[in-house]
């Protein structure tokens, strides 16, 4: 196996503000480096910024900048935006970096001494706004056939690279190594291209007068290189500074090549087609893969600055959590096909993957894990009788899962959704594992059996913990330590296991030297109201102050109450000790269309019987946050004990409707 592995995502126009694309590349980079670290592997993962060309140069015109200033500014909100997505131990290249324009330099000599660079008088249509020449043939009604705008017919002197005379070994090298470009769909439209054209050489070059923030060509000063012959070196060039023991001799040939580059569909022709065929001519090693994503649109439409309609990573990180924002894209849509942005669809997949079953489930676990046994996980042997089917059920799937992604197909051909899927194929096991075995009826008579559960939650927990680290980093390293592990950064990543032993920690069956005590933490995702998007809605339709008080209608009853003869005394109230509770699991009471049983975190677990159930099911209550009298005397409602009384308010036709917090708060929490 290769114990190193280099993966690259496409270096961003430092003029834009990162938007979802750019997030997008860059996370699924992390997750693979996070992954590679996980099983053994050394990594480096390379990002940064486009610097030259017209565009910059314009606008740090406009803003009185050079353009060197004004890219050192852009600069940052891309910095930024890595380390609040927890973008971990990369590499940022600048093309603006002497190294790279070093390497850039020594590249094109090279050809230009080998005689794999020509100077030709050059004819074509130029889009100014792109950078970009077009044959004739390629223009639409005479316009830019990308962006639509006026192009403007240009002679000139150019150099170009002899990219024509690498078509037939290109052809070859994607028919044989079906690796090459990936998904295969997008392997076909490539050979497909080049079976059915005739590839041109590739200009490679601009006059200095017409643009000056460039890379000035070694062999003739009064030109620069044209954008993809600077942007495209990048990775290669990193590896002479910026991999990991950049000091050390040879240290560069051992990075390259790198094993992967990420890029969206846009830009795969440039890096199939021109960055392939220009390591040819050099004789230097190809990338492993090229792997193109889809696109992101926003509620159906394509994200643009005119619509408005640009979605800003960071605020939806700091508004959501990076964790859930870097799960919502890699579980939302197949890696490779175009995918629909919405914050509805954040939302739901965060209630309903993420609060509901991931956060439930540890959430469950461990006040069983503190209630039964004192946070103590420490069962061994046999599964006790009670629970021994439930158990091999449980056990089964996750061996499955777990031999599944280490056989690495899933992983090697970058189906990031399937992983997920199939992690909370565990996930769901787990949370139907305790539905069928219900614990708390165990509890008195069959403690093994209890404790046995607990084992098997605990392995299912932590086998989670450690699979979605690279998707959720910060949420599995929280899950790892209320699990009672030492640190899972710590253990795994720096200590930089060898492959035998991170191959042991993936196993059902694996536990740490130490003994292993569940500690409560904070909750993993708090579920996100809907009823905050209507609340955000119904402020923004409500006039401001002034205006209501003008418009207001209906007169509003201001007469005092009436006196009331039931008064009691503060310390009346205070002997009633009310109490946030969350609902860890719902029944209905049989024989009873009212009732229904709940299993209640209210810092301890307790059994709750409310005569709510024409108003709600069992699974509208699972999970949820709710009021509860936690001092009343146990009572019991058809046979069945109630420890307490959860708060509901009457409405119209004496339906019940559940009083809950109305911000998120830790169950347990004293009311007053
Ligand atoms: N500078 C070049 C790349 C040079 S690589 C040697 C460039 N930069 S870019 O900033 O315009 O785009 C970077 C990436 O963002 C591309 O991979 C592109 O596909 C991606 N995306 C831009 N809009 C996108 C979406 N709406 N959705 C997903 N990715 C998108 O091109």
């Amino acid at each position: 196996m290769d114990k190193r592995y280099y993966v690259t995502t496409p270096i961003y126009y430092v003029n834009d503000i990162p938007h979802i694309g750019h997030a997008y590349t860059t996370v699924a980079a992390d997750i693979l480096s996070r992954r590679n670290r996980l099983i053994g592997n050394e990594v480096f993962l390379l990002t940064g910024t486009d610097e030259h060309g017209q565009k910059v140069e314009k606008a740090a015109k406009g803003k009185g900048r050079s353009p060197k200033d004004h890219a050192d500014l852009m600069v940052e909100n891309f910095r930024q935006l890595w380390q609040k997505l927890e973008i971990s131990g990369h590499g940022f290249i600048r093309t603006t970096d002497p190294e790279h324009i070093k390497t850039v330099q020594g590249l094109l000599q090279l050809l230009w001494d080998r005689g794999e660079i020509e100077k030709r008088q050059y004819a074509g249509w130029y889009c100014t706004p792109d950078e970009r020449f077009w044959t004739e043939k390629d223009l639409v009604e005479g316009k830019c056939p990308d962006c639509g705008r006026q192009v403007d017919q240009i002679q000139e002197e150019n150099y170009f690279f002899l990219m024509s005379k690498y078509q037939k070994r290109l052809i070859s090298l994607i028919t044989e190594n079906r690796s090459y470009i990936m998904p295969e769909t997008r392997r076909n439209e490539v050979l497909g291209f080049l079976n059915n054209n005739d590839l041109g050489d590739l200009c490679i070059s601009r006059p200095k007068q017409r643009l000056a923030w460039g890379i000035p060509l070694p062999f003739d000063d009064n030109f620069v290189t044209y954008v993809w012959f600077d942007a495209l070196v990048n990775y290669f060039s990193a590896t002479r500074y910026l991999t990991p023991h950049a000091e050390q001799a040879g240290h560069g040939d051992f990075w390259w090549p790198a094993s992967l580059h990420i890029v969206g569909k846009d830009i795969l022709t440039t890096h199939a087609v021109y960055w392939s065929t220009m390591l040819m001519a050099l004789d230097m090693p190809l990338p492993g893969t090229i792997f193109a994503h889809g696109w992101w649109t926003v509620e159906g439409k394509k994200m643009s600055k005119s619509v408005g309609n640009v979605v800003d990573p960071q605020t939806l990180a700091a508004t959501y959590g990076a964790d859930a924002f870097r799960y919502f894209l890699f579980r939302e849509v197949p890696f490779g096909l175009d995918g629909d942005f919405s914050e509805e669809a954040l939302v739901h997949r965060i209630n309903t993957d993420l609060a509901n079953d991931l956060g439930n489930l540890l959430s469950r676990f461990l006040t069983m894990a503190e209630k039964y046994n004192a946070g103590v996980i420490d069962f061994q042997g046999e599964a006790p009788a009670a629970v021994m089917r439930a158990t091999t059920e449980l056990t089964e799937v996750s061996r499955t899962v777990i031999s599944e992604l280490l056989g690495d197909p899933y992983w090697e051909s970058l189906r990031f959704n399937i992983i997920l899927e199939r992690l909370w194929d565990i996930v769901r096991a787990a949370n139907n594992y305790i539905a069928q075995t219900e614990p708390w009826k165990l509890a008195k008579n069959d403690p093994e059996a209890v404790h046995c559960i607990l084992q098997n939650i605990w392995s299912a927990l932590r086998v989670t913990a450690l699979q979605v680290c690279p998707f959720m980093p910060e949420t599995a390293e929280k899950m790892w330590k209320q699990l009672g592990l030492n640190s899972l950064t710590r253990e795994v990543h720096e200590n930089n296991h060898a492959a035998m032993e991170s191959q042991k920690i993936f196993s059902w069956e694996w536990r740490p030297a130490y003994a292993v005590k569940v500690a409560k933490g904070e909750q993993l995702f708090p579920r996100i109201e809907k009823t905050t998007e209507r609340i955000k809605k119904m402020v923004k339709e409500t006039p401001p102050a002034g205006e209501a008080a003008e418009t207001a209608s209906p007169a509003v009853n201001t007469t005092a109450p009436a006196e009331q003869t039931n008064l009691i005394s503060i310390q009346d109230v205070i002997k009633v000790e009310l109490k946030v509770g969350l609902v860890i699991s719902a029944e209905r009471v049989k024989k009873s269309d009212k009732l229904i049983k709940m299993q209640v975190d209210t810092g301890e677990l307790r059994q709750i019987v409310a005569g709510i159930g024409k108003a709600y099911t069992p699974e509208d209550l699972v999970n949820r946050k709710i009021v509860v009298v936690a001092n009343l005397q146990p009572a019991k409602l058809m046979g069945v004990e109630s420890q307490g009384m959860l708060l509901a308010a009457t409405g119209a036709d004496g339906v019940p409707i559940i009083i809950t917090p109305e911000k998120d708060v830790e169950q347990g929490a004293r009311i007053k």
